[in-house]
């Protein structure tokens, strides 16, 4: 039992308490003061009370005034000074005492939806409604599209199916809607909706779970559902995602979902569709596995024609292939439209002839049927007297005056209001077809309790709009919503707005909206855009446009992002170029950004490049600087040649702006790309250290992620591979939308490689298990898995393994052939070396060797030193000493004028090894122990355990056989670290453990030094 200041709620006897006293209280004036007490810790709307307390009927709102008058007056309140429930102006009610709770009252189910009005002439639509569901309760999904003309009746037969299924306790609906002019710009909208309400409805921390494992591409919508750290983790994890993953992740969540209990989904409006919500219906209506899933999409065919939307095709070949069902809903009868009339009037005398009128008049469109008797009433022409209705007005009379369309009704009612409320209209109609008081302030140009009292006005007489609750804003304010009654309404009104006055609406409602919207700039910025260039305020639509782009590509749905970009593109050529100019710039790099994330590293890289010539025709180099640097990062994928001379476009740049910082930064990042895709040159390195050390002694703090990850290569490059991890960890935390796709992507090849010198093989492996989706899932990231695997194999000596990796990308070869083919023409050496056919494994060898320097790509120049060492070897092995005595001193010479050490030891090894065969051994250990020096100063145990294995051999032969041991011990502990590398069933560990080469050096009892260590 609740008590508050010596009064008792008794809910079991349904009665009011002081002390001993029962107080007398009419009943539905009890549920209205238990339902206010229960929600005490909020506003309570009008709506909300008519809703759950009268679900089933209609009642004058006025009621709810009423019986809060009773409440008032026994509990001795007084409305201005109240102790108990306080009233707040066209918004509702709050109960404020303190409340002791005696006891839990378990709160009533959720109210159905009040809009329960009678529904004629639709038996065979509900009943093909509930045997879809059957099949879909037993695990067979359905999907029904709902389609007919405007106010046919769609959404009422949704609702009407949803309240006669609401007892079903376990069965879960969620409703969302398309809005008009959203289709381009806001994927997955009603879908999105649809979730956001299952969420809301938060019964089940399960779904979240659920979402979590199965479906991070979406969880990561609903920020707010998880804590900060997992947030984090999980956008790591979708970062760069494909729009082919987000809506299998879906499809998949809503299996699992669906598997005990039923849920529905209707998707309302879908003549408004974007491209996203169709490509997961077309998904989810072909997909085979069991889910107890229903959708119900409704639409109306005509506009999504006039729309051009794919939808139409779409539901036809899901229906031809049996995947999807149609109900076309007709219009009325003319004995539907009796029966209306009957239960909206009962016993009513009226001519038999109204019926066939309306129907005639109507043409049994059920909206029209609707709004003609809400007009006879309101002209009193249909009227009670004495208890019974009547027509009060000749038949023929009423057919002379109903105009023949929807549209000609809705102007005449219209022509009818005042002056004010017309006003007030014709901005919601702008605002669309739900609208905020607090938007339309300014475009309606009427003091704000004007607004509020007319809107109030309209809706009690039901003209046009209802109410729709009070919504708390962003910025924490409070504003009553109306929608119109239909779209319909909205669009005839819309419609009847000049070109000039639309235009000022739209620009008086961005205005507004954007005056008080700023911590929800992103949330409405479709909305902003769609006002600002209906407003004809071109650079602000831009703004937001890019805004919106944003959005799409944080759905992971590029392809409208770019669609977005462009039309921004084309709203800049309307600016004067000198703000055009560098809002287009903008525009262009969003659109480089867009097609790498989607993979069209051509397209990213012709974008970034026309942002670069854009800018510089419009003088600005800064921008253009700016577009030159990213143009690297798609190019050094595809024709790292352009890229680097674009690179050393944009320090020249940076050199004509005369800002040293930025020059500085920029050439460090040029220095740094040069040092990947071209050579290493120490005394470009040198400025890199001298520019690195300048600005770190300046205190200058840009270490963006894109500085981050270049340093991280360049200390790679150095050998230093944990704090170059560390550099890439460190720029891939906190991954901005902009940057973060192409510094992770950056990072992980980074990564990788910096793991690969390390040994650690199985590392790479499980990284390329984990990360290698599908091709369609993001081809950027796939590829260089698949490389970064073939490169593995190399290593492990499984060189059919890397030829077979090869084969399976044949079509994505053209694309990024170079680095793969090295690769391969490696392997292929390796194997004719294995063989001895030494003659061949030279020609591949060779022909890495001899990669024509303009072909360059990630780490080109050092490829073609290994290949220069394997020659060496393969010339060695094969006996021709001289040449191989010749060759080691030109490898030693270009190894050792990089500063990779892992190529150091190699050359250093081949030589000590030619050295070993003339004889040279004091030369040869020279060299071996100028190997194991480095061997030991460095973590890279691929090239140690050969040094190790080499420096045995000629410790043995001079007789140091404790030297000899202790070297072999080394070279097994680096082999071992390799093997250990790799999960221990791992087939390529074996695979490397075996190979003629490593099985060679290691002794009998390796088997304990490989558990031990
Ligand atoms: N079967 C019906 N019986 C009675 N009235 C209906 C029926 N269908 C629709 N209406 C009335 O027509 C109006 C418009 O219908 P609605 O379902 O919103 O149309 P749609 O969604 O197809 O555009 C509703 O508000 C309702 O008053
Ligand atoms: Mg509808």
């Amino acid at each position: 039992m609740k008590s508050f200041r010596g009064y008792r709620l008794d809910t079991v006897s349904h009665c009011l308490w002081r002390g001993d006293e029962r107080l007398s209280l009419a009943p539905k004036a009890f549920d209205v003061l238990r339902y206010l007490v229960e929600h005490s810790d909020r506003l309570v709307t009008q709506d909300e009370i008519l809703e759950a307390l009268w679900p089933d009927t209609y009642v004058n709102p006025e009621v709810v005034k009423k019986y809060v008058l009773g409440i008032r007056k026994v509990l001795g309140d007084d409305s201005a000074k109240p102790a108990f429930v306080a009233t707040f102006p066209r918004r509702g009610y709050q109960f404020i005492a303190a409340i002791d709770d005696e006891t839990q009252i378990p709160s009533p189910k959720k109210a159905a939806d009040p809009r329960t009005k009678t529904i004629v002439g639709r038996d065979n639509a509900l009943a093909r409604l509930r045997e879809a569901l059957a099949k879909a309760q037993s695990g067979d999904r359905q999907i029904l599209f709902l389609t007919g003309e405007a106010g046919i009746g769609k959404t009422t037969l949704v609702r009407a199916f949803e309240k006669q299924n609401n007892s079903h306790s376990r069965m879960r609906i969620a409703r969302g809607y398309c809005v008009e002019g959203f289709g381009g710009k806001e994927a997955y909208y009603p879908v999105l909706d649809c979730l956001g309400q299952l969420l809301r409805g938060g019964e089940d921390r399960g779904l979240v779970q659920t979402l979590a494992k199965r479906a991070p591409t979406w969880l990561v919508q609903f920020p707010h559902l998880v804590d900060s750290e997992q947030r984090e983790a999980i956008e790591k994890q979708v970062l760069g995602a494909s729009r082919e993953r987000m809506v299998r992740e879906i499809c998949e969540a809503l299996e699992i979902i669906t598997t005990r209990d039923p849920l529905v989904l209707c998707l309302e409006d879908l003549h408004w569709v974007d491209p996203s919500t169709l490509d997961f219906l077309s998904a989810v209506a072909r997909r085979r596995a069991s889910a107890k899933l229903l959708i119900i999409a409704t639409y109306r065919p005509v506009d999504a024609i006039v729309a051009q939307s794919p939808l139409p095709a779409l539901k036809q070949d899901l229906v031809i292939h049996d995947l999807a069902r149609e109900i076309s809903l007709e219009r009325l009868e003319e004995s539907d439209v009796a029966l209306y009339i009957e239960s909206e009037f009962p016993k009513a005398n009226f001519p038999t002839a109204l019926a066939p009128a309306i129907y005639r008049q109507s043409g049994g469109n059920a909206l029209f049927m609707v709004a003609i008797l809400q007009n006879l009433l309101k002209k009193q022409w249909i009227a009670k007297r004495e208890g019974q209705w009547m027509l009060l007005e000749p038949l023929s009379h009423l057919e002379r005056n109903v105009p023949d369309t929807l549209d000609q009704l809705i102007e005449a009612q219209f022509r009818q209001l005042t002056a004010i409320e017309q006003r007030v209209l014709r901005a919601a109609s702008v605002a669309g077809e739900q609208f905020s008081l607090w938007a339309i302030h300014d475009a309606a140009e009427l003091d704000a309790a004007e607004i509020e009292n007319t809107c109030e006005g309209l809706a009690e007489r039901q003209l046009f709009i209802g109410f729709a609750g009070v919504h708390e804003l962003a910025n924490g304010q409070v504003s009553a919503h109306y929608d119109f009654q239909h779209s319909f309404y909205r669009e005839v009104l819309y419609r009847r707005l000049s070109e000039v006055s639309r235009a000022r609406l739209h620009l008086l409602l961005a205005k507004r909206m954007q005056a008080f919207c700023d911590p929800c700039e992103q949330e409405l910025a479709t909305e902003l855009a769609m006002h600002f260039e209906s407003g004809h305020d071109y650079e602000q639509a831009i703004r937001y446009l890019i805004l919106a782009a944003e959005n799409a590509t944080r759905l992971f749905s590029y392809r409208d992002s770019i669609k977005i970009l462009e039309q921004a593109r084309e709203l800049a050529a309307k600016l004067h170029p000198s703000r055009g100019a560098r809002l287009e710039v903008r525009v262009l790099e969003k659109i480089g950004d867009a097609y790498f994330a989607l993979g069209s590293l051509p397209d990213s890289a012709q974008a970034y490049s026309d942002a670069a010539s854009r800018a510089a025709v419009a003088g600005n180099r800064s921008d253009q600087a700016h577009a030159l640097v990213r143009a690297m990062y798609p190019l050094g994928a595809i024709d790292p040649d352009r890229g680097l001379a674009a690179m050393r476009q944009a320090v020249e740049t940076c050199e004509k702006i005369g800002d040293a910082r930025l020059t500085a930064h920029t050439q460090m990042l040029s220095i740094g790309c040069h040092l990947v895709f071209d050579e290493w040159r120490q005394a470009d390195a040198d400025v890199y250290d001298a520019n690195h050390s300048a600005l770190c002694d300046s205190g200058d703090s840009d270490n963006g992620p894109l500085k981050q990850m270049v340093h991280g290569h360049v200390l790679s490059l150095r050998g230093k591979y944990r704090e170059a991890n560390a550099a890439f960890e460190n720029s891939v935390s906190g991954v901005d939308l902009s940057t973060g796709l192409i510094t992770s992507f950056g990072a992980l090849s980074g990564k990788t490689f910096a793991l690969l010198r390390m040994g650690d093989l199985g590392e790479v492996l499980r990284i390329v298990r984990a990360g290698k989706e599908s091709y369609e899932e993001n081809r950027t990231r796939w590829r260089l898995l698949h490389v970064r695997e073939a490169w593995i194999r190399l290593l492990a000596f499984d060189y059919q393994g890397t030829l077979d990796l090869y084969e399976s990308i044949s079509e994505d070869r053209d694309r990024w052939a170079v680095q793969p083919r090295a690769i391969c023409e490696m392997a292929e050496g390796y194997m004719a070396e294995q063989q001895k056919d030494f003659p061949r494994a030279l020609t591949h060898f060779s022909r890495v060797y001899q990669l024509d320097p303009g072909t360059k790509f990630f780490l080109s120049w050092l490829w073609r030193i290994a290949a220069h060492v394997e020659l060496g070897n393969v010339w060695l092995r094969s006996g021709e000493t001289a040449k191989s005595k010749s060759a080691s001193e030109s490898i030693l010479k270009s190894a050792l004028s990089v500063a990779d050490p892992h190529i150091h030891v190699l050359a250093l090894e081949l030589a000590a090894r030619v050295s070993m065969a003339e004889s040279e051994m004091p030369h040869a250990q020279e060299r071996i122990e100028n190997a194991i020096r480095l061997a030991e100063q460095y973590e890279i145990p691929l090239a140690a355990w050969r040094a190790y294995a080499t420096a045995s051999e000629i410790f043995r032969a001079r007789g140091e056989n404790g030297r000899a041991d202790r070297a072999i011990q080394l070279a097994e502990e680096a082999v071992a670290r390799i093997a250990n590398s790799f999960d221990p069933d791992e087939p390529l560990r074996a695979t490397f453990l075996s190979a003629e080469p490593v099985h060679r050096i290691c002794r009998r009892n390796f088997k304990s030094a490989l558990s031990s260590s």
